[in-house]
């Protein structure tokens, strides 16, 4: 059996090699589901995409709960903290976000969500450890370092753009729709993924709170995932709407 530290860097190199190989890989090949989904072709057979995106969420919540609950530190105020905000959007992510999706019989290719499943196993094996093991750092001192608070705070307005932006998402079906239109208010004012920019600055938050490699690590993963999949969005609204707004940038608003 490997050591817990041994496996923890090798998942850290794990996840910092994946992102570097998908960030650029993904600008040229658009992972074949959802919109990107070519008449029948996508990447294979798929099962109900609430029980698909339920089972890929849920080793976060678990696995982590389980390493940090045999961590050095796991009954101290912070990491205690850490493990509460962890758990409540785990909570949001595994056991509301799919029961709201607004097309409830669509598939999720069993490819994505086994991916997406052990990427989850491991992300929350790494932070947990690194959390309750290896962050000296968090202790009751941390609650007066700025890096704490505004870490939280960036949790808090990333949470709530990506909250809102997949809320607009949903409400753009009418019952028994299955197809795509031009979202509008929020952030879709200016950038056509508002809700992968919410994701990235509460993982960016995250990162500055736990101010740990493994945080940063999921902070990157994050980045080389959703930042080439906005663009992917972006060139597909241009291409089928006409009228799509000229001036909604992918991902920065004002930027890019
Ligand atoms: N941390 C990470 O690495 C990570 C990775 C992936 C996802 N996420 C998060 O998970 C959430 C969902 O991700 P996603 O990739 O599924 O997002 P998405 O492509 O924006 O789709 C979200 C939902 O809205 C529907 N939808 C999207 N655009 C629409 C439009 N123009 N008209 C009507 N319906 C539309 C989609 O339907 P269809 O399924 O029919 O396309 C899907 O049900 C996001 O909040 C994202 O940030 C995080």
């Amino acid at each position: 059996m490997f050591e817990p530290q041994v496996l923890y860097t090798a998942c850290l190199w794990f996840i910092f090699g994946i992102s570097a190989l998908s960030f650029p890989a993904l600008f040229f090949f658009t992972a074949p589901y959802g919109r990107h989904k070519t008449g029948e072709k996508g990447i294979g057979a798929g099962m109900n995409a609430t029980l698909g995106w339920w089972l890929m969420e849920l080793p976060p919540p678990i696995v982590f709960a389980f390493v940090f609950s045999r961590g050095e530190h796991r009954a101290e105020l912070v990491p205690l903290l850490i493990l509460g905000i962890w758990e409540a959007h785990y909570f949001y992510r595994s056991f509301v976000f799919p029961f709201l999706l607004s097309v409830k019989n669509k598939k999720k290719p069993y490819l994505a969500v086994s991916v997406g499943f052990s990427f989850n196993v491991i992300n929350g094996f790494l932070n947990a450890y690194a959390i309750t093991n290896l962050a000296p750092h968090l202790t009751l001192d941390w609650l007066r370092d700025p890096r704490c608070w505004l870490g939280i705070a960036l949790m808090i307005i990333g949470f709530s753009i990506c909250f809102h932006s997949d809320r607009v998402l949903r409400n753009l079906r009418k019952p028994g729709e299955t197809g795509y239109k031009i979202p509008h208010g929020g952030f879709y004012r200016w950038v056509s993924s508002p809700n992968y920019l919410g994701e990235i600055i509460e993982w960016a938050g995250f990162a500055m709170l736990t101010w740990t490699p493994a945080g940063l690590a999921f902070l990157v993963f994050s980045i080389s995932n959703l930042f080439p999949r906005a663009f992917s969005h972006h060139r597909w609204y241009q291409e089928q709407f006409e009228d799509y707004p000229k001036e909604r940038k992918a991902i920065l608003p004002g930027l890019l």
